[in-house]
């Protein structure tokens, strides 16, 4: 289906061109003919120009839509388990490596320091200089 989605979103562009040309020219023809008071009609657009731009409009969507790919994984557990395994196909291959496991950073920083520890330790040196 990506093939289709160049020319419809082509065609869609072409049609919404067209009807905006078509709201201009009939802004600029109705602002300078002279107009039957009466008609409100005659002022507001037509109901095909609506169409035609609400048509182009769900037509470029529609080619868009096709010719996006396969959306990426949101969930992050999803997302990690496949950079995992296939790696970063959107970085260089020296890269690759630094970025091959997305939990490196977390895997990689230091542990908290146990105050409690550090303190019995303090007081064993103490005591022992005594
Ligand atoms: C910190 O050290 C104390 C004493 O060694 C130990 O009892 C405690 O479990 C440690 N706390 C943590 C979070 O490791």
């Amino acid at each position: 289906m990506a093939w289709l989605s160049r020319p419809l979103t082509v065609i869609g562009l072409v049609i919404l061109a067209h009807g905006c040309y078509s709201a201009h020219e009939h802004t600029v023809l109705s602002s300078t003919s002279v107009q039957h008071p009466t008609s409100p009609s005659a002022t507001s657009l037509p109901l095909d120009i609506y169409i035609e731009t609400i048509a182009a409009t769900l037509l470029i969507c529609l080619g868009l839509v096709l010719g996006s790919g396969t959306p990426e994984p949101i969930q992050w557990h999803t997302w990690a388990g496949k950079i995992e395994r296939e790696g970063d196909s959107t970085s260089s291959d020296a890269d690759k490596e630094l970025r091959s496991n997305p939990f490196n950073a977390l895997e990689a920083r230091s542990g908290f320091i146990n105050i409690s520890k550090l303190r019995n330790d303090f007081v064993k040196y103490q005591q022992l200089g005594k």
